[in-house]
C-alpha cells in the first residue's frame, strides 16, 4: 500500500471518505500524532490494531470534535466530569467515563468503561467533524515505540501500512494526553501529562496519581513496553553522572548522545549532546523529536533527569519507560 502525506482542506476530506468506508488515517492533535478509525465500527478499529501490531487487550481513545459526541459514548456525564471538560476541554486530557453500550468492544476492549478526548488541534477538531462520527485512535506509531510528533514520524512507523497521513505540522505539546479517571470514586490519574495533577485539583479537589505495576485492568497500557526507542536508553541523576556514563562508553568505542535540558548543557559543554530546550514547555514538545533523532544518529542515549515537577514530571514518566527503568548515578 502506497503511503501518502498531504496538508490542507483535500488531505482532510479525503481523509474523511477513508474514515467513512471503514479505512484508517493518520492525523495531528496537539499532544501526538493519532491513528483514527470510525469509534463506532468494530472492524475498522480491528485495522487501527493491525496497523499497529497493538495487543488487543489495550483499549483506544475515543476522540471527538464537540460535546454532542460525547453522548452517545457515555451512560452519564458526572458533575466532575463536567468540571474539567469546562477547565480544560479541547485540550490535551481524557476523561475515562461508564462507557454505553453503543462503543465496541474492541475500542475499550472489554472495559466497562471509555477514555474521551477533545482535542485543542483544528485539523483535528475538522478532521473529525468532517468523518462525521467520533474516532478512535492511539498514537499512530508502532506499537511499543515512541509516539510520533510530526507526519515524517509516522510515516517513519507505519509506511505501508495506511493509506493516508494528513500533515498538520509539528504538534505543540509533544507528549500524549493526561489521562484521569473518573469512574473510580477519587478522581484518579493514569497517565500523566501537560494538564498536571496541581490544576486538576484546583478544579476537582481530591485527586490522586496512579503510580503502581499495572497488570491486569485499570489502564491496560501501562503494563505494556512503551516508548522504547531502538537503541540503549538509561537515565542519568544528573550532568556529571552523564558526562561520566558518556566517558565510559566511549572508553568502549561507542557514541552515546547526552539528552539535556538547555541548562544542564552549560555544565556538560557541546560534544555528543542535544539541547531539549530552555523552557519545561519546549522540553516537553522536543523529548520524542529528540530520543527519535538519537536513536537514528548514536549507540544509546544518555537522559538527564528532569526532576518531577509539573510538566517536566510527565515527561520522566514516558523516559523512565523509555529507559525500562534504568539509571545511572555518579560512581562511588
Ligand atoms: O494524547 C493522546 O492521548 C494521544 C492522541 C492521539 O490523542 N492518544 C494516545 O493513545 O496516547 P494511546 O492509545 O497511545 O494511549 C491510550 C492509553 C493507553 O495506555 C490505554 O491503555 C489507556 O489510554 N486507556 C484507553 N481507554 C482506557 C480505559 N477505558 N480505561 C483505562 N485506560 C484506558
Ligand atoms: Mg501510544
Amino acid at each position: 500500500m502506497e503511503t501518502e502525506i498531504a496538508s490542507g482542506r483535500g488531505a482532510l476530506l479525503r481523509g474523511a471518505e477513508i474514515i467513512k468506508r471503514g479505512g484508517v488515517v493518520a492525523f495531528p492533535t496537539e499532544t501526538v500524532y493519532g491513528l483514527g478509525a470510525d469509534a463506532y465500527n468494530a472492524d475498522a478499529v480491528a485495522e487501527i490494531y493491525r496497523a499497529k501490531g497493538r495487543p488487543s487487550d489495550n483499549p483506544l481513545i475515543v476522540h471527538i470534535a464537540d460535546t454532542e459526541q460525547a453522548e452517545g459514548l457515555v451512560t452519564e456525564f458526572s458533575d466532575a466530569a463536567r468540571a474539567v471538560a469546562k477547565a480544560f476541554m479541547p485540550g490535551p486530557v481524557t476523561l475515562i467515563l461508564p462507557k454505553s453500550p453503543a462503543v465496541p468492544n474492541a475500542v475499550s476492549a472489554g472495559l466497562p468503561t471509555v477514555g474521551i478526548r477533545m482535542p485543542s488541534h483544528e485539523v483535528a477538531r475538522e478532521f473529525i467533524r468532517e468523518c462525521g462520527v467520533p474516532i478512535a485512535a492511539p498514537s499512530a506509531n508502532v506499537s511499543a515505540h515512541i509516539s510520533p510528533t510530526s507526519a515524517a514520524h509516522v510515516y517513519e512507523d507505519l509506511k505501508g501500512r495506511i493509506p493516508l497521513i494528513i500533515d498538520g505540522g509539528e504538534c505543540g505539546v509533544g507528549i500524549e494526553s493526561t489521562i484521569i479517571d473518573l469512574s473510580s470514586d477519587v478522581p484518579t490519574i493514569l497517565r500523566p501529562g501537560a494538564v498536571t495533577e496541581e490544576m486538576l485539583t484546583e478544579v476537582l479537589g481530591e485527586v490522586t496519581t496512579f503510580r503502581g505495576e499495572v497488570k491486569v485492568a485499570k489502564a491496560p497500557g501501562m503494563k505494556y513496553k512503551h516508548y522504547a526507542p531502538k537503541c540503549d536508553t538509561v537515565v542519568a541523576d544528573g550532568p556529571d553522572a552523564a558526562a561520566a556514563e558518556y566517558a565510559a562508553r566511549r572508553a568502549e568505542g561507542k557514541r552515546y548522545l547526552i539528552l539535556a535540558r538547555e541548562s544542564d548543557c552549560k555544565a556538560l559543554g557541546r560534544e555528543g549532546v542535544l539541547s531539549l530546550g530552555k523552557t519545561d514547555e519546549e522540553v516537553c514538545r522536543n523529548v520524542y523529536g529528540a530520543l527519535r533523532y538519537a536513536e537514528k544518529h548514536a549507540d544509546g542515549i544518555i537522559f538527564v533527569d528532569l526532576g518531577d515537577d509539573g510538566i517536566c514530571g510527565s515527561v520522566m514518566n514516558r523516559v523512565n519507560k523509555s529507559a525500562g527503568g534504568r539509571r545511572v548515578g555518579l560512581p562511588k
